[in-house]
This record gives C-alpha cells, sequence and structure tokens, in this order.
C-alpha cells in the first residue's frame, strides 16, 4: 500500500469533510424530488456548502495558496508558493439534483501553471482517485493504469453531451455518429472529472468533450498522465487551462479517436 504524502493528507482531509455534507445532503434530495419545488435550491446550498468546507480546509493547512473554485471569486496566492488549489467541490451537480449516484469532488494543485497534484472523490462509490506528478496514479491506494486496448471497436468511449443552451448540435451529433459506428459504445455519465478519472482506471479508454472549464478537469489531468494515458485538445495541440476541447485517451488510441472526431456528418 502506499503511503501518502503530508499534501495529499491535506487534499483527501479537505475532501472527506466535505463529502460527508454532500452524503447527507444527497439523502435528503431523494425525498425532494416529490416535493413541489423540487430540489434545485437545496442542491445549489449544497454544492456553496461544499465549496466554503473545501476552502477553509484547504486554507487552514496551506495558508498562503491561491485559489480557483467554481462557485467563487479567484484568489491570488499570497506566498512565494506560486501555487493555487482548482476545485470543483461538486462536479456532476444534475447527477446530484436527480439522485443519481455519480458525482465527486474535485481539488488540483497548480504550481506555476503546471499541475502537480490531483484528487477526484466519488463518495457514493468510496473511490478516491489521486496522483502527485512523478508518483504515479492510485485508486484508493492501489495504483491504476490506462487501459490497453488498441482496436477501435474494442474500446468504450465516454463524453458530455451540450444540454440546453450550450454547445453546438449538429456538431456533436456528428462527431457521437462517427464514434457510434466504429467503437464498442459511447457513454455520457454526466461528471467530467470522473470520465477523466475512470479513462486514467482503464474502465473507459477515451474521452471527448467540448467546454469544460478548468475545475472540472484539472485533477483528472493529472491522474491521466500518471496513469500512462495521453490528453490533448481535441485537434491534437497541447492542453492548458483554458483549451476549448479535450480529448483524453489511453495514449494507443488517441490518433484513431482524433481522426474519427474530425469526420463529418455522414448523413
Ligand atoms: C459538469 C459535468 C458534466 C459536463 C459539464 C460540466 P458540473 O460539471 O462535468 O459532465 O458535461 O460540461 O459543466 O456543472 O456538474 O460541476
Ligand atoms: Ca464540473
Ligand atoms: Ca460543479
Amino acid at each position: 500500500m502506499a503511503t501518502r504524502s503530508a499534501l495529499l493528507n491535506v487534499m483527501t482531509k479537505a475532501a472527506d469533510k466535505a463529502a460527508r455534507g454532500l452524503k447527507r445532503d444527497f439523502g435528503e434530495v431523494e425525498n425532494l424530488q416529490v416535493s413541489r419545488k423540487g430540489p434545485a435550491d437545496f442542491v445549489s446550498a449544497a454544492d456553496l456548502k461544499a465549496e466554503k468546507v473545501l476552502k477553509e480546509e484547504l486554507q487552514k493547512a496551506r495558508p498562503g495558496y491561491g485559489f480557483l473554485m467554481e462557485e467563487s471569486e479567484a484568489v491570488a496566492a499570497s506566498d512565494d508558493s506560486g501555487r493555487r488549489w482548482i476545485v470543483d467541490p461538486l462536479d456532476g451537480t444534475s447527477n446530484f439534483l436527480h439522485s443519481l449516484p455519480h458525482f465527486a469532488i474535485s481539488i488540483a494543485l497548480e504550481e506555476r501553471g503546471e499541475i502537480i497534484a490531483g484528487l477526484v472523490y466519488d463518495p457514493i462509490k468510496e473511490d478516491l482517485f489521486h496522483a502527485e506528478k512523478g508518483q504515479g496514479a492510485f485508486l484508493n491506494d492501489r495504483r491504476i493504469r490506462v487501459s490497453s486496448r488498441t482496436r477501435m471497436t474494442d474500446c468504450l468511449i465516454a463524453t458530455g453531451a451540450p444540454f440546453a443552451g450550450k454547445g453546438d448540435r449538429p456538431q456533436f451529433l456528428g462527431e457521437i455518429d462517427a464514434v457510434m459506428a466504429n467503437t464498442a459504445g459511447i457513454r455520457r455519465w454526466g461528471a467530467a472529472a470522473l470520465d477523466l478519472a475512470y479513462v486514467a482506471a482503464g474502465r473507459f479508454d477515451g474521452f471527448w468533450e467540448r467546454g469544460l472549464s478548468p475545475w472540472d478537469y484539472a485533477a483528472g489531468l493529472i491522474l491521466l498522465r500518471e496513469a500512462g494515458g495521453y490528453v490533448s485538445e481535441m485537434n491534437g495541440k497541447a492542453l492548458t487551462l483554458g483549451s476549448p476541447s479535450i480529448l483524453a485517451t489511453n495514449n494507443a488510441i488517441h490518433s484513431d479517436l482524433m481522426k474519427l472526431l474530425r469526420k463529418p456528418l455522414s448523413n
């Protein structure tokens, strides 16, 4: 069993504390589905509460680090570490809102533009994915690696689909058309941080999505790299935290999947 570093202990402790609240609230959401008002306000309060807990815990342990968090203003580092936390307190909000047990807390640590540690925690399945630069990627302290599948027809590919008011549907329809026809299947599970963690763990063979924000993929990025995967923009360009799209794979299928996604609508 791998020993976790002090840094990972800080991240795990914060995630654990926020997860306890999220789990409690998730139990309550089920009851609210049938209420006239529905659970929407309750869920956004749960999201904000989780972010507050994470911020407090991380700040207590590393007072000088900055923050980039989904629900609040960015804060620059106040020490000379050049480090900031990139946090999504609840990835998979729609799942949470609909009582679907597939969501996660995502915490990454960036140092002068580079992600050096990442954690994605699914509190329902108790899956804790974590990685530090140069140290490999782990699921609950067991080393994980990307899949070794090389034939597209064997591969299971995850994605994120546009929803009301978001994204380019015709473009996406062209993409899923090409991927459907050439792979073992497509999954849209609704939590990008977990999609990336699952590619890192060899559960999915690839993942693509457009229009994500840095907190959706910062932690997943290092998990994937440390598990032997490859990640770029969908056009093959180097991924940055401002990239408009992401393509993450087990490395072996990267260029094949990229080519498929370039295909125009077949009808
Ligand atoms: C969303 C999830 C989803 C992805 C969306 C994200 P949220 O994050 O990661 O899978 O398709 O683009 O915004 O809103 O649940 O934190
Ligand atoms: Ca998210
Ligand atoms: Ca979120």
